[in-house]
């Protein structure tokens, strides 16, 4: 076990999906504080492995049959993107908080019901788009926030992955859900406003053994424009960003972020290269923002995105750093954006 897991106190959690990123999830919300009640996960194989990994005896193949038997202050939901949407809703209904991976659904028709059952129940949701949680973003939000670019005009986005994950994984979802996502957020997080209008477009170079060649433009209502760019190309190559990180997967993401404003400009590297490791492994550029070891704990971006979100579901904190609201205009957004691809015209996101 990785983390204290004490079963005597904290708000209890039960994680829906354990694969790479939830097995990781379990071990952050139990070094939070939680305790992890049960596990979900339809692979019965994978679910013995982490069930033995975290200590965790409650486990099943279907989330509603298992809150049936264990009570959980908060589901934390990490399984296959086309599946979050019907597990938060199960969830909610049967009284929990809940956290999600992103994205929190595949249309915005899903995200505002969710958004409304957590209402109808009084239970948080928080989305785990993770970038906004990282130092260099929280800063770079103050900094806008106290005016030191003056009025924002525009953002430039971009993140790259590695082409081996969009092989192995990359094509469940359109890449647009997977990566664009954590993009169009941070942009919503700075513009503060909703998308009026997209316009997007694929490589046709890269054609079907690439989909996740991608550029969209966004609007917002506020005039702010945002580029998105998302290329899942970086080659074996490259330096590695994850592969000695908790994380079970090697490979690289590459990323840079721009705000632009009259009197001013901010600019970022998703994954800083300040430190680069020539060993026996290779060339390292180790990720030190998003879920670095530290001490002996998983700490970054991910350790204050789930303190947060146990803080909210717990009613110690406020939602503000992660509304449930903002998360529905970004899938609105990246709805808007797959159907640009689709129709190669300008669209405006739908809004109820
Ligand atoms: N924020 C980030 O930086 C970040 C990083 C990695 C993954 N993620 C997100 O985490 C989620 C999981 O990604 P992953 O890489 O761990 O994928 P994965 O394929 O390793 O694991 C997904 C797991 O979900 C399980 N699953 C599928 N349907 C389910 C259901 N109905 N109920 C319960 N479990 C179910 C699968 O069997 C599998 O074990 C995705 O939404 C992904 O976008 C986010």
């Amino acid at each position: 076990m990785t983390g204290p897991n004490d079963p005597s106190t904290g708000p209890s959690v039960v994680i829906a999906g354990v694969g790479r990123f939830g097995d990781l999830h379990a071990r952050v919300w139990a070094e939070a504080g939680a305790r992890i009640a049960g596990l979900v996960d339809p692979d019965a194989d994978r679910l013995a492995e982490v069930g033995r990994t975290h200590r965790v005896a409650r486990t099943g193949t279907d989330l509603a049959a298992l809150l049936g038997q264990v009570r959980a202050d908060i589901v934390v939901i990490a399984s296959d993107e086309a599946s979050h949407a019907e597990l938060a809703m199960t969830a909610l209904t049967t009284g929990s908080h809940v956290f999600v991976e992103k994205p929190l659904a595949l249309s915005a028709a899903d995200a505002w019901r969710i958004a409304d059952i957590a209402q109808a129940h009084q239970r948080q949701v928080v989305v785990g788009h993770i970038s906004r949680f990282t130092d260099q973003m929280t800063r770079m939000r103050a900094r806008v926030e106290r005016g030191a670019v003056g009025r924002l005009c525009a953002l430039r986005l971009r993140r790259d992955f590695s082409r081996a994950w969009f092989l192995s994984f990359g094509d469940r979802v359109d890449p647009v859900w997977e990566s664009c996502v954590h993009d169009i957020d941070l942009a919503i997080s700075f513009a503060g406003t909703r998308v009026r209008r997209v316009m997007a477009m694929r490589s046709g170079a890269a054609g079907d053994a690439a989909p996740s060649v991608v550029t969209a433009l966004l609007e917002f209502d506020s005039g702010v424009i945002a580029t998105v760019e998302s290329a899942w190309l970086v080659p074996f190559s490259a330096p590695g960003t994850l592969d000695d990180g908790p994380l079970d997967l090697d490979g690289a993401i590459v990323g840079e972020a721009e705000v632009l404003g009259l009197d001013g400009m901010l600019k970022q590297r998703l994954v800083s290269d300040a430190l680069v490791e020539w060993t026996k492994a290779g060339v390292q550029v180790p990720d030190l923002s998003l879920w670095p070891e530290e001490d002996g704990a998983v700490g970054g971006a991910l350790r204050r995105e789930v303190r947060y979100s146990l803080a909210v579901c717990t009613g110690r904190g406020r939602p503000d750093l992660m509304p449930l609201e903002q998360a529905c205009w970004g899938v609105e957004a990246a709805e808007a954006i797959i159907e640009s691809l689709r129709t190669g015209a300008p669209v405006e996101p739908a809004r109820r």
